[in-house]
């Protein structure tokens, strides 16, 4: 059973393999048609989704496959019945499970309880497809990924957690400046460390920095290629935005928006998001609409491709990249 949970269970080879697997399939489509042909992938979220939704059903239809998009229409896992037999049950009658849960641990008991593959399409620690759609795009900017300098600025979440996770497996420099209190958790920093100090006893390339410390970013400190950000405030952790909370919140993220200075300051070229943006908070509109720094529409057609890539890997076996 292959199911794809997390960013870290994809070796440094099988991660660059996956890169070519999903640029072959966005090359040439077709040769894929037939992967999922006479399957049914179960999709649901217990959050809001756009990209994931969309890009999980077009891949689907394209590899041949049918979808059953049960949308949010469940509420959270385990409250109308429980998590484990939510698994057991769609296993009845689909081949795999496409799941966004507010926690990792629904995904890895939907995997473990239920009898086909499931796939991470966002939790609380990881958001994997986000971050191999971003590699792919990376990839196809920068072809030498160890040498690319990536700084990401804003709240430490689910997508950072993955980027930092593929940079490591990668050897890639990788930055993270953060207002004090958003760090990433220890255990995510801790995995990243790991993995870097086994990409490193092979070439000796790549390291972590987090820093509060803006001017970190400044040209000669600290160079980089590509800024990456993402919103201030996770889905699930909403605040009123008439509570003090919130502008308290506002006023301590503000000094890390995103925008033409930084870029400048940095010597970044490009500039990413995941989306949904909320323009003029971790991003300026200028910044995002400019197309000769913002890829971020790249990324976004970068998830068709990556998940696909997901799916060939778990239902071709001539193809499979990774185990679980
Ligand atoms: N960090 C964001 C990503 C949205 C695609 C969230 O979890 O809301």
């Amino acid at each position: 059973m292959r199911h794809f949970v997390a960013d870290h269970q994809l070796t440094q080879s099988q991660l660059l393999s996956f890169i070519d697997l999903a640029k072959t399939v966005k090359a040439e489509p077709e040769k894929f048609s037939s992967v999922l042909a006479g399957k049914t992938i179960a999709m649901l979220f217990e959050k809001p989704s756009l990209r994931t939704m969309v890009s999980f059903e077009v891949g689907i239809k394209k590899l041949g496959g049918h979808a059953i998009n049960l949308g949010q229409q469940n509420g959270k896992l385990g409250e109308r019945e429980r998590t484990k037999d939510y698994a057991k049950n769609l296993s009845c009658f689909v081949d795999g499970i496409v799941a966004r849960v507010f926690e990792h641990e629904a995904i890895l008991e939907l995997a473990d309880e239920g009898s086909v593959p499931v796939v991470n399409a966002l939790c609380d620690w990881y958001h994997p497809c986000q971050g191999l759609a971003d590699f792919v795009t990376l990839s196809e900017y920068y072809p030498d990924l160890s040498k690319v300098r990536l700084a990401y600025v804003g709240d430490s979440n689910n997508v950072s957690n993955s980027l930092m996770t593929l940079a490591a497996t990668l050897g890639m420099d990788f930055t993270l400046i953060c207002p004090e209190g958003h760090e990433p958790a220890p255990h995510i920093v801790e995995q990243t460390e790991f993995l870097y100090q086994e990409v490193n006893a092979g070439n000796g390339k790549g390291k972590l920095t987090i820093s509060h410390d803006l001017t970190y970013l400044n040209r000669q400190e600290g160079q980089q290629d590509v800024i990456y950000t993402d919103t201030w405030i996770s889905m699930g952790g909403e605040l009123d935005t008439q509570s003090n909370a919130y502008k308290t919140l506002m006023a301590k993220f503000a000094p890390y928006q995103v925008n033409h200075k930084l870029m400048q300051r940095s010597g970044a070229t490009k500039v990413m998001h995941c989306q949904p943006a909320h323009l003029e908070q971790e991003i300026t509109t200028e910044l995002f609409d400019d197309a000769n720094k913002s890829i971020v529409f790249q990324q976004a057609e970068n998830r068709l491709w990556a998940q696909c890539a997901v799916l060939v890997s778990i239902f071709s076996p001539k193809l499979a990249l990774f185990n679980q």
